[in-house]
């Protein structure tokens, strides 16, 4: 989803910084819109981890200027009944999810206020909508992320900045991948018979979703929940 979203924002003459723990995946990125003429830097960074968001932050701020946009994707999901949940694996899902937002929008917020101008856009899910069984983690998670994003929008509305959250459900992505290999959940074809429109979603659904409330026509949209599911779950 977040390579998806690094290309179409890359299409609109954004410069980029690809983000991730998996330095690798994050240098291919990279090297993929440098390809396509795009000016993008990746960093190696544990989004968990406050002190590798502020060097990330330095990096990007010294190769690429001030950050007018952040999208935050990077997130981890696990299947376990409420019974079975470790405090070990509920905080580290809670550290990556929801406090990994926290350090990135902190961490970033500044060039926007300076500037006068930003977009903030961060990536929920639909489990926080509607719960989501054996995920309580998980959904606690990106619910904590859904109030931040509300919060954050009253709080810097009057400083230019908007600040929205996407809620996408069954987008095909490794992540969605690993959880069919391990029987979590069935097959494509039998997840789109339970979507409304009838196919699972794609990163380019998510990232054309996610560039929309990053223009300049979203300007009148912020603390909003922007829900790319199919019409899987309706509000
Ligand atoms: N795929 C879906 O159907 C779906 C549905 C709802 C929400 N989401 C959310 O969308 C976002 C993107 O998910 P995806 O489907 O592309 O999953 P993905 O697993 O393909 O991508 C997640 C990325 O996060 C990175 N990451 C994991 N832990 C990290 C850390 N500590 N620091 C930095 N990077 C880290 C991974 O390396 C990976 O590149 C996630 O927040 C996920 O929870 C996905």
């Amino acid at each position: 989803m977040g390579r998806s979203i690094c290309h179409n924002l890359a299409g609109r003459d954004n410069a980029i910084a690809v983000v991730d723990s998996n330095g690798e995946a994050a240098e291919t990125v990279a090297m993929e819109l440098r390809e396509k003429g795009a000016h993008a830097v990746a960093c190696r960074t544990d989004v968990s981890d406050r002190a590798q968001v502020d060097d990330a932050m330095h990096t990007v701020r010294s190769e690429l200027g001030p950050v007018g946009i952040l999208v935050t994707s990077a997130g981890v999901a696990k299947f376990e009944p409420f019974a079975d949940i470790t405090l070990e694996s509920w905080n580290r899902v809670m550290a990556i999810n929801l406090t990994g937002t926290f350090h990135c929008v902190q961490a970033a917020l500044p060039d926007m206020v300076e500037a006068k101008w930003g977009r903030v856009v961060l990536i929920s899910s639909s489990s926080a909508q509607r719960g989501a069984p054996r995920m309580a983690h998980y959904a606690s998670s990106k619910g904590g992320v859904i109030a931040l994003a509300r919060t954050l929008a009253l709080e810097y509305a009057a400083s230019g900045i908007t600040v929205n959250n996407i809620a996408p459900s069954s987008i095909d992505t490794p992540m969605v991948d690993q959880w069919r290999v391990s029987g979590a959940i069935g097959s494509s074809d039998a997840m789109a018979r339970n979507i409304p429109v009838g196919r699972v979603g794609t990163g380019d659904d998510v990232a054309a979703a996610c560039a929309f409330l990053c223009s300049e026509e979203a300007s009148y949209i912020t603390g909003q929940t922007l829900s790319v599911n199919g019409g899987s779950y309706v509000t």
